[in-house]
C-alpha cells in the first residue's frame, strides 16, 4: 500500500500537493497529519465526496509499501506517519518546495526545486507526463500555488510558479473559487489577536536592520497564524518580523523575512521549526514566549549581517578637483569618469562634493570659469568601509543628500549614490539580460532630429521647457511615446515630460511662462499644460519609482531618478528620455536599448512581471506592434500568453480595457491589431463569445472603404467623426442587440456613443431593406429615413449594405440632403401673423421636404410654400 501525507495544520498548498501526488501514483492512498487550516477544512467539507481523504486516525499503518510525504520534508510534522520513517519495507519519496537542511527524513527519492509552492512542482511533472486533470483538481492545485505565492506576488514567486498556474487556469481551474478561499475575512477572535499583535510590536535594531518582534498570548491554538502574519506584514510593511503566540503548553512562532541576507528558515530552525529563506515557522515546546523572544535576539544579535556593505556599493572611481578649480574643468572630469560626481579636496580634507548635475546649471548660466566651491556641497556624511546599506540609505534621505563618501580609515575609497543604492537593493531585477540599464548614459544627441523634426516653435518650447527646469533647480526630459516618435520620425505632438522634482509647482510656472492654463492630479503628482491656440498639450509628471524605499515588500510610489522611472514602463521602445534641462539637451537616455528595438522592429517588455503587473499592456503590445508593422519577440509574447492564460485582465477595471479597446480601434489600421488579439485569445475580454469570423473581417474592411470615402469628400471638417465607435460596431456586429447593451453598460461607454451603436444595431436592418429599393426614392424620403443617426451609424450602415444603391443613398445624404437648410426662420412668420403652435414643425419639414425635392429654392419660396401650408 502506497500512503501520501503531508505536514500537521495543512494549508492548500499541502493540500494541493498531495493531490496533485496522486497523479503520480494512481493507487496511493491521501492521508492527513492533525489539525489543518481552517479554509482548508473548510474547503475540504465542501468537496469531500469528490476528492478522499482519510484521516490519520482511521488508517492502518501495516503493509505500507511507500510513503510520499509532500510540503515538509520534517518526520516530526507528518505525525504518527513518521513511525514509517527509517521502517524496513517501507520506500519514502519527498517533494518539497523547502530548502534540504540536515533534520530532513532520509529518502529513496527527494524532488527538491526552488519555487513559491509545492505544487508548482508536482504540477510541473503532470504537465510533462501530458496527465489529463479536472477542473477540480486544476482548481486545488490553482488554491495551492496561489495561496503559497500571495497570488504570484511574494518574492518567492518563481517563473515556474506563473507558468503553473498558466496550466492548471488553462486546464479548467476556477480562480473566483480561488480567490474566494484565499480572500478569508478575520473573525472577530483573530481581529482581536491581530490587535495585539499589533499593539505589543518591538522594532529592534540589529546590525542595522530593522527588526519587528510582536508577541502576545492565546487561551486556545491559533489554527491560522501565517494569515495573521500576512495581515501584520500588509498592516505594517516590516522588512523583518517575527510572531510569538504562547499558547497552554507551546509557543507559535511565524517568521518573515523581505531582505536577501535575513534567512528565516534558518531562524526558525533555531527553535526545531523550518521553511523558507522568506516565511518559516516553528512550534516551540521547551521555552515560553519571554524566553523565546530573548533567545530569538541573542540569535539575531550574533546572526544578521547585512551583507551590502558600503565598500561593495561603490562604483566607480571618482574624479577629484581643488576647491580654486574652474566649474567647467570639474565638469570635464567627472564627464570623462564613470560617475556624475567629484570630490573636491583640500589638502587632506574633503572640502565637499560637486555635483554634474549643479555644475551643468551653472555653466548654463555662464559660471563655467567661476571656482567651484561656490557650486559644490559642503554637507558631507562620511561613512566607514563596513556602514551597512540601510544605515547609507537612512542617511540619504533623512539628511536629503545625494550621495554619501566612504572611507577606509583616512583614505577616501569611493562614493555611493542614490543610483548605487538602488542597483544593490534590486540587483535581481537590474541583472536581467533584457532591463540591465547601462547607468545615466547619454547614447545619442537628438537635438539635430528635434530641429528637423518639428515645427519651430515647438523646439523652442521644449527649449524653454528645459530653461525653466534650469531655474527652479530640477532636471527635465521628455519620454515615452514622443521620443520613440521622434526616433522614428513619425509626428507626435503630445509631449510627456518628466521632472526630478516637483511637477505640479513646475507646471504652474510654465503655464504662467506661456500664459496657458493647467490641470493637476495632487495624487499621482501629474498635470497637463495647455497652450494658448490649442495646438499642443504638454503632460507633466513627477519621475517616480516604485521600488526604492523599501525592497520588495509594498512597493511604495516615491519620487525617484529617471532611471527608475524609465524601469516602471511598459516595452523598451517606450522606456527612452531625452534630457531637456542642464547642459546635453537632447542627449538620448536608453538604458534598455530601447533604439536597437526601434530598428530592429522588436516589441520587447522591461520585465518578466511587466503583464502581471499590468494587463493592459497586452493589449499595448498588440496595438503597437501592429501600427509600426513590429513584432513582439518571442519572450514577451511567451510573458503575454502566460498573462492571457492566467487570466490577467479579468482582475483588471472594465474602464481601463475600455480605454484600451478605443485605442486600438482608433489606429490607422485596426484590423490588424484586432488579429492580433484575436489570435492570442483576448477578444474574449469583450464578450465571451466574440470571435473575428471572415465576415467580419470583410465588415472591417468594407468600414476602411467607407471611411476611405468619407475622407476623401473631406467631410471630416464639417462633421467630427468617432472611427473607433464604427469600428466598435464592426467588431460587434455578430452579437445580439442584447450582447452589444451588455458590453456597453459593463465597459462604461459614454451614454452618447452607446446610444449611436445601439441606434445603429436596433435599425440598420430596416433602413438598408428601404434604401435597397430599386424604385426611385424622393430625397426627402432618404431624408427622413436617415434623420436622426449619426455619422458613425450611417457609415458603419454604408459599410454593411451589399447594395450599391443604399450606399449611394447614404452618400447622397451625407454629402448633399443633410446640409440641406431652410433660410427661413420663425420670426419670418411671426411677423406674418403666424403663432407659434403644434402645427409649425409639420409645416415647417413640409417646407423643408420641398426644399430636398427642389420644388422651392429661394428664401421667398420658402416663405410662400410654408403661408400656403399655413392657411391650408
Ligand atoms: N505606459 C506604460 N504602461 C501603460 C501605459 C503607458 O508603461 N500601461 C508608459 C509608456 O512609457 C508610454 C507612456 O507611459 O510610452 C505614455 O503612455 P501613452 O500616452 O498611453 O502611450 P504612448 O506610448 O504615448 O502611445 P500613443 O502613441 O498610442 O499615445
Amino acid at each position: 500500500m502506497e500512503l501520501i501525507t503531508t505536514h500537521a495544520n495543512a494549508d492548500f498548498d499541502a493540500l494541493a500537493s498531495m493531490i496533485a501526488a496522486r497523479k503520480l501514483y494512481p493507487g496511493a492512498k491521501l492521508v492527513l497529519p492533525g489539525s489543518q487550516e481552517r479554509a482548508v477544512r473548510e474547503f475540504m467539507s465542501l468537496s469531500e465526496d469528490l476528492v478522499k481523504i482519510e484521516y490519520e486516525r482511521d488508517v492502518s499503518l501495516e503493509n505500507v509499501t511507500r510513503l510520499i510525504i509532500v510540503e515538509t520534508r520534517l518526520a516530526n510534522r507528518i505525525g504518527r506517519m513518521a513511525q514509517l520513517v527509517g521502517k524496513k519495507g517501507v520506500e519514502v519519496h519527498i517533494y518539497d518546495h523547502h530548502p534540504r537542511t540536515s533534520e530532513d527524513v532520509k529518502a529513496e527519492k527527494d524532488v527538491y526545486k526552488k519555487t513559491g509552492a509545492t505544487t508548482t512542482i508536482l504540477a510541473e511533472l503532470i504537465k510533462r507526463q501530458g496527465m489529463k486533470i479536472t477542473p477540480l483538481e486544476a482548481t486545488i492545485m490553482a488554491l495551492g500555488i496561489y495561496e503559497d505565492t500571495g497570488s504570484l506576488t511574494f518574492p518567492t514567486t518563481t517563473m515556474l510558479d506563473i507558468d503553473m498556474a498558466s496550466f492548471l487556469v488553462s486546464n479548467g481551474a476556477d480562480l473566483n473559487l480561488v480567490s474566494s478561499y484565499l480572500k478569508r475575512e478575520l473573525s472577530d477572535k483573530e481581529l482581536k489577536l491581530l490587535a495585539q499583535l499589533i499593539q505589543s510590536t518591538e522594532i529592534h535594531v540589529i546590525n542595522s536592520v530593522h527588526v519587528a518582534i510582536a508577541a502576545t498570548t492565546s487561551e486556545d491554538y491559533v489554527e491560522d497564524l501565517s494569515l495573521l502574519a500576512h495581515k501584520l506584514e500588509e498592516a505594517e510593511n516590516y522588512n523583518v518580523s517575527f510572531i510569538m503566540v504562547q499558547t497552554k503548553d507551546k509557543v507559535q512562532f511565524i517568521a518573515r523575512s523581505n531582505l536577501p541576507f535575513v534567512d528565516v528558515a534558518r531562524i526558525a530552525g533555531v527553535f526545531g521549526g523550518g521553511g523558507h529563506h522568506s516565511a518559516a515557522g516553528a512550534v516551540i515546546r521547551d521555552m515560553n514566549v519571554s524566553e523565546a523572544r530573548k533567545r530569538l535576539i541573542e540569535y539575531l544579535r550574533s546572526h544578521i549581517r547585512p551583507d551590502i556593505k558600503a565598500k561593495e556599493l561603490i562604483s566607480s572611481k571618482l574624479p577629484e578637483a581643488t576647491p580654486d578649480e574652474p566649474v567647467r574643468r570639474v565638469r570635464d572630469k567627472i564627464a570623462g569618469s564613470n560617475t556624475e560626481y567629484a570630490v573636491i579636496r583640500d589638502g587632506n580634507q574633503i572640502a565637499g562634493i560637486a555635483a554634474l548635475k549643479d555644475l551643468d546649471k551653472a555653466i548654463s548660466r555662464g559660471f563655467g570659469h567661476s571656482r567651484i566651491k561656490g557650486y559644490m556641497s559642503g554637507k558631507i556624511f562620511p561613512v566607514k568601509a563596513d556602514t551597512s546599506a540601510y544605515t547609507i540609505q537612512d542617511i540619504i534621505y533623512e539628511k536629503g543628500v545625494g550621495c554619501v563618501p566612504v572611507f577606509d580609515g583616512a583614505k577616501l575609497l569611493g562614493i555611493v549614490t542614490r543610483s548605487d543604492l538602488l542597483r544593490a537593493f534590486h540587483a535581481r531585477l537590474f541583472e536581467k539580460p533584457r532591463g540591465k540599464p547601462s547607468g545615466r548614459l547619454y547614447t545619442l544627441n537628438l537635438t539635430s532630429k528635434i530641429k528637423r523634426s518639428f515645427p519651430k516653435k515647438m523646439a523652442e518650447l521644449l527649449k524653454l521647457i528645459g530653461r525653466t527646469a534650469d531655474d527652479m533647480e530640477f532636471s527635465a526630459f521628455a519620454v515615452g511615446g514622443f521620443v520613440r516618435d521622434l526616433l522614428l520620425g513619425v509626428e507626435n505632438l503630445d509631449i510627456d515630460i518628466v521632472i526630478e522634482g516637483n511637477a505640479i509647482e513646475f507646471t504652474k510656472r510654465l503655464a504662467k511662462e506661456f500664459c496657458g492654463s493647467y490641470v493637476y492630479h495632487k495624487r499621482f503628482g501629474t498635470a497637463t499644460v495647455f497652450f494658448p491656440g490649442g495646438k499642443f498639450k504638454i503632460d507633466v509628471a513627477m519621475t517616480r519609482t516604485e521600488i526604492y524605499e523599501r525592497p520588495a515588500a509594498l512597493p511604495t510610489v516615491k519620487f525617484g531618478p529617471i532611471e527608475n522611472d524609465l524601469f516602471r514602463r511598459d516595452f523598451t521602445i517606450n522606456a527612452m528620455a531625452f534630457k531637456l534641462s542642464g547642459r546635453g539637451f537632447g542627449e538620448l537616455l536608453d538604458p534598455f536599448k530601447g533604439r536597437s528595438d526601434l530598428k530592429e522592429g522588436r516589441i520587447r517588455a522591461l520585465h518578466d512581471l511587466s503583464f502581471v503587473d499590468d494587463p493592459t499592456r497586452i493589449f499595448r503590445a498588440g496595438r503597437f506592434e501592429q501600427r509600426f508593422d513590429f513584432r513582439i519577440e518571442p519572450h514577451t509574447e511567451d510573458l503575454i500568453k502566460k498573462a492571457v492564460g492566467l487570466k490577467m485582465v479579468d482582475r483588471t477595471q472594465k474602464q481601463r480595457i475600455r480605454e484600451e479597446i478605443i485605442a486600438i480601434l482608433s489606429e490607422e489600421k485596426p484590423l490588424k491589431a484586432v488579429r492580433r488579439l484575436a489570435e492570442l485569445n483576448e477578444l474574449r475580454f469583450i464578450a465571451p463569445g466574440l470571435k473575428l469570423t471572415k465576415s467580419t473581417v470583410n465588415l472591417f474592411s468594407s468600414v476602411d472603404e467607407a471611411l476611405a470615402w468619407y475622407d476623401a469628400a473631406r467631410l471630416k471638417r464639417r462633421h467630427g467623426v468617432n472611427r473607433w465607435l464604427i469600428y466598435l460596431g464592426a467588431l460587434l456586429d455578430e452579437l445580439s442587440l442584447a450582447e452589444a447593451q451588455k458590453i456597453c453598460d459593463e465597459f462604461v461607454f459614454m451614454k452618447a456613443d452607446c446610444a449611436k451603436l445601439i441606434s445603429c444595431k436596433k435599425t440598420a436592418e430596416k433602413t438598408l431593406s428601404f434604401l435597397s429599393k430599386k424604385e426611385k426614392l424622393k430625397p426627402s424620403q432618404i431624408y427622413d429615413c436617415l434623420e436622426g443617426l449619426s455619422t458613425e451609424a450611417l457609415l458603419l450602415m454604408m459599410a454593411k449594405s451589399a447594395f450599391q444603391t443604399a450606399r449611394r443613398r447614404i452618400m447622397d445624404y451625407l454629402t448633399k440632403y443633410v446640409n440641406i437648410k431652410l433660410s427661413v426662420r420663425g420670426d419670418d412668420f411671426t411677423k406674418k401673423g403666424i403663432r407659434p403652435g403644434p402645427h409649425f414643425r409639420q409645416v415647417l419639414k413640409r417646407t423643408l421636404h420641398a426644399k430636398l425635392d427642389s420644388k422651392i429654392k429661394t428664401k421667398a419660396e420658402e416663405l410662400d410654400f410654408a403661408m400656403r401650408h399655413f392657411k391650408g
